[in-house]
């Protein structure tokens, strides 16, 4: 029994949209719908190499990462000026509003447009821009973390991190994506180092593709305040004791999971397991654009097929990616009292 042992299961679907949350895992440049890709194509004269919309949506079949990772790139090569990265922001934001998103941390990815000749000043101005229109036009609180491509070098790093000083008001923090194996974080010590030493927030993906030493590589080399994915934690007991002692957020990210083939399918994702370990795991889309749904999809699909989640864990969810947010406590304790709220009504 729980305080919310009379919520049925027929009464979660509703609830899951409902509820106030977080999304703390959404690579922006992930958000990119094909009808966009082909919009934006279009109007900054940019050739893609698929004849239409459907064929490009066929061509999300992903085996690995890798495989993503392939196509993503691609596709953010329509991103030219300020206002598509704007525009392509605020699809996002209409999306989550919809989602009942109260609160987003976006990732973006500058190397892969500054390395196509895109200036850092002009991804950052309409990304930056289109978190204020957030605010505005939908109440939602959104904030910039800078990741950092891994599988170029360290010293790239070091480079898009000195484009990025002169900007350091308009993002939170910085991240670590793209291929993961055979690039682990320690890869990465020295950057983190500079950007823990300069106040910035620091996450990293780790243990999504790659084993649990990565975790443990992004705890203690990178000092990480929450690891991205993360679930194959549950290879290592002592490393998931350790991830629970220390509090550690993970933001897991099921749909993308299944599409990338970490797991077979979405009975058997680990969520349950790491609930049931006492690991503090929110919900998050990943690259919504790319696998077949925005948070609230995330939430649908993993409580279908996972009919030992209940009411009880969806409140745990919410309240984790509000908790694991880098927002202040006052605001904080807002969100709570919302999502308290629409609980205590249901
Ligand atoms: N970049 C965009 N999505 C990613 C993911 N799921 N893992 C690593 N890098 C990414
Ligand atoms: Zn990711």
């Amino acid at each position: 029994m729980n305080q919310f042992s009379h919520i049925t299961a027929d009464r979660l679907p509703d609830l899951l949209r409902r509820m106030p949350k977080a999304e703390l895992h959404i690579h922006i440049e992930g958000s990119l719908e094909p009808e966009l890709i082909f919009a934006l194509a279009q109007r900054n004269g940019v050739v893609l190499p698929y004849a239409s919309i459907e064929d490009l949506r066929a061509a999300y079949a992903f085996t690995d990462l890798q495989s993503f990772l392939d196509i993503y790139y691609a596709g953010a090569s329509v991103l030219l000026k300020a206002q598509d990265f704007f525009d392509m922001a605020m699809a996002y934001f209409q999306r989550a509003a919809a989602d009942n998103v109260v609160h987003a941390e976006l990732f973006f990815d500058p190397q892969t447009h500054t390395d196509r000749g895109v200036p850092f000043d002009t991804v950052i101005r309409g990304l930056s821009r289109a978190c204020e229109a957030a605010k505005r036009e939908h109440g939602i609180s959104a904030s910039l973390i800078l990741c950092f491509l891994r599988h170029l070098s360290e010293e790239a790093a070091f480079t898009v991190l000195d484009q990025a000083l002169p900007y350091r008001d308009h993002f939170i923090g910085v991240g670590l994506d793209s291929s993961e194996r055979g690039h682990p974080p320690e890869k990465f010590s020295r950057v983190f180092a500079r950007c823990r030493e300069l106040g910035l927030r620091v996450v990293a993906h780790a243990g999504e593709e790659g084993p649990p030493a990565y975790i443990w590589s992004a705890l203690i080399e990178l000092k990480v305040q929450r690891i991205d994915h993360g679930v194959r934690c549950l290879e290592d007991a002592a490393l998931v004791a350790r991830l629970v002692q220390d509090g550690m957020p993970l933001t897991v990210c099921p749909l993308s999971n299944v599409k990338l083939c970490v797991v077979p399918q979405m009975a058997a994702h680990p969520l349950p397991a790491m609930l049931d370990a006492g690991l503090c795991v929110t919900v998050n889309s990943d690259d919504p654009a790319y696998f077949g749904g925005y948070i609230n999809q995330n939430f649908l699909a993993t409580f279908a097929a996972l009919p030992q989640l209940t009411a009880a864990h969806a409140h745990r969810l919410a309240s984790n990616s509000i908790d694991a947010s880098f927002i202040c406590a006052s605001e904080k304790q807002r969100h709570l009292d919302a999502l308290n709220a629409v609980f205590a009504a249901a």
